[in-house]
């Protein structure tokens, strides 16, 4: 069997890799592109598609930009990588960085990551640091512990990751034949989202898309700084994974909203939960609730009149539910457990099948 042709191969005409760079790979990229009949009923819209981004190797789209930057790392003669994370940027360095066998180091803001993005980051052996503080002390304190130790910081502030990233809107083109009318997709550093719309400018001067789509962002509204045009000091929201007060790529993403005539919005915690659960009790995909993020802002839209006109959306489901299993198990409301004996779990059962 031939192996999945690796991300950077598959690219490197549109990434800045050359023949020197490694072909490091563990299988990322060209995820599922999963209609949503449930949320096209709902919203009216013609055609509503899912990016499922849960399905790459470590579970999050951050492994499109991370083999970028870690093959680049590696092409330099790096030994050591470095980021700050609310959990899947380090899992995706920390896999990346034992396939490549280099040294790995997160910076992690204390008490506010999903288990499994912790255990991910354990298990592929990185050195684990909690910082008492949030995301944006520790991007600053990764920043500065980069330059003062000599390590290659992989954060979306290196280029080279929102260069790997913006293949998902090139797949997404190639899927749909064109660009969507609209992208929704979360966002928390700000990174993702500005991948996208380079990608998709990219499509369209290179003749595989033959527009551009409309690009809208949503932050939780506990940690919404580009909607409210300022840092929020103290974010907040159960969408661990956007809990930033402070985006690095905060610019680019707003010419993103611009140039593309979108927009960044604010959805409550109430919201992102609801779509949540209802993506998976209604289209049968768990996704984690920072990507739902991107749901709860189409459906808030769609009621509200604002995907208007729009035939073709895409929405990007960012990381894989499995990620935060408490936030699953808050909603069972604890589990029914009887003897073993068949009235007595058919009593349990409740309704006939
Ligand atoms: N969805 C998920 C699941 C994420 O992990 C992130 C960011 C985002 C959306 C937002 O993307 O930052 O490019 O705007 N996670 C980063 C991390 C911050 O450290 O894993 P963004």
């Amino acid at each position: 069997m031939p192996e999945k042709i690796c991300l950077i191969d598959r690219y490197a005409d549109r990434l800045p890799v050359g023949a020197g760079t490694p072909r490091l790979t563990l299988g990322e990229g060209d995820t599922p592109l999963v209609r949503a009949p449930f949320l096209e009923s709902e919203t009216g819209i013609p055609e509503v598609w899912l990016k499922v981004e849960g399905a790459n190797p470590t579970g999050s789209f951050k492994d499109r930009g991370m083999v970028v930057a870690v093959a680049k790392a590696l092409e330099a003669g790096a030994t050591s990588i470095l980021c700050a994370s609310t959990g899947n940027t380090a899992a995706s360095a920390a896999a990346y960085a034992a396939r490549a066998r280099l040294r790995c180091a997160v910076v992690f803001p204390a008490g506010y990551v999903a288990l499994g993005k912790l255990s991910q980051a354990i298990v592929f052996g990185a050195q684990v640091v909690a910082v008492r503080g949030g995301f944006d002390d520790a991007l600053r304190l990764a920043r500065d512990a980069a330059q003062r130790e000599g390590a290659t910081l992989v954060n979306s502030v290196n280029p080279l990751r929102l260069q790997g990233q913006k293949t998902a809107a090139f797949e997404v083109c190639e899927a749909l034949g064109d660009a969507p009318d609209a992208l929704f997709i979360p966002v928390g550093n700000a990174g993702n989202i500005s991948a996208y719309w380079l990608g998709f400018v990219e499509a369209a001067r290179s003749g595989l898309a033959t527009k551009h789509p409309r690009m809208f962002g949503f932050q939780a509204s506990g940690a919404a700084p580009i909607v409210r045009g300022a840092i929020v000091e103290h974010p907040e929201t159960i969408a661990t994974a956007i809990r930033i007060g402070n985006p690095a790529s905060w610019d680019l993403a707003v010419k993103a909203r611009d140039e593309s005539g979108g927009a960044i919005e604010a959805v409550t915690d109430e919201d992102i939960l609801d779509a949540y659960s209802t993506l998976a009790r209604c289209e049968g995909i768990f996704c984690e609730p920072a990507s739902a993020a991107a749901v709860a802002g189409l459906r808030l839209r769609a009621r509200a009149g604002g995907t208007q006109g729009l035939r073709t959306v895409v929405c990007v489901l960012t990381g894989n539910g499995l990620k935060d299993p408490d936030r699953a198990m808050a909603l069972a409301g604890g589990l029914i457990e009887v003897d073993a004996d068949l009235d007595a779990v058919c009593a349990a059962i409740g309704r006939p099948l």
